[in-house]
């Protein structure tokens, strides 16, 4: 809930690929509403929101942008035309997943790839995450084996990242938090042709 209005926290997903995919799944599998969008007309993708569940709600992008928690599960190219959406991004939390793999650093300022989504995102509050599982095990129900499958979670707002942990502990996952972005933030997250140490790449193939 959001203490300040006392309404339930609304979710959306803008990329409904294999990893937009596999985050509503997560969603539907407990029971979560979650919108989802892409460039297209919502109708041309509702019959597979629908097969994934009755709470994945196919939306445009002008509609996704309205929730308070968002899933960047678009590719990394991809997210300044999202960030366009908004001129501000104040009160919302950006749930970022790409990987940059294979962006050059120069592009990136030398930065860390989540440091420049979170500049292209004005005011929002950004936390790195979900984006080391390949999408057919982040699709998969995490409680394996008598455990959780972990998500590592970064961010350079605390209140954000556990806002992201909360929810990933409601979806089942176990939250590892990893602190600031340009700090343990960066073993999960791919730089140039290297990927980050978190992410599994020797277990999963990523596109
Ligand atoms: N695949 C994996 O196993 C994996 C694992 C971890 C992280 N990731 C990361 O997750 C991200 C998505 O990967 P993916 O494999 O799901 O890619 P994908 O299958 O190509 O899906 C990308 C989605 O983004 C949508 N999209 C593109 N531009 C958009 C825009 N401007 N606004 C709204 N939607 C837009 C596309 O829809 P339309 O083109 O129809 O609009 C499509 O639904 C990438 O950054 C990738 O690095 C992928």
């Amino acid at each position: 809930m959001n203490n300040s209005e006392n309404k339930a926290t609304s979710y959306s997903i803008i990329g409904f690929g294999n990893i937009g995919k596999a985050l509503a799944g997560a969603f539907a599998r407990k029971g979560i509403d979650v919108s989802v969008a892409t460039t297209h007309d919502p109708k041309s993708f509702a019959s597979d929101a629908a097969k994934i569940g009755p709470g994945i709600i196919p939306t445009t992008l002008a509609e996704a942008v309205k929730a308070d928690v968002i899933f960047l599960a678009v590719r990394f190219e991809s997210h300044p035309d999202v960030a366009k959406a908004l001129p501000n991004w104040q009160g919302k939390t950006i749930v970022d997943v790409t990987n940059a793999y294979g962006v050059p650093l120069e592009q990136l300022g030398g930065q860390p790839s989540a440091r420049v989504v979170a500049q292209a995102f004005t005011g929002g509050k950004l936390v790195k995450g979900f984006n080391h599982l390949g999408a057919a095990i982040l699709g998969q129900d995490p409680a394996v084996h008598g455990g959780r499958r972990v998500v590592f979670l970064s961010s350079d707002d605390d209140g954000a990242a556990a806002e992201i942990g909360a929810l990933a502990e409601n979806l089942g996952f176990s939250p590892i938090k990893l602190g600031g972005l340009s700090e343990g933030g960066l073993l999960v997250q791919a730089r140039g042709n290297s990927w980050g140490q978190l992410i599994f790449k020797d277990l999963v193939k990523f596109d």
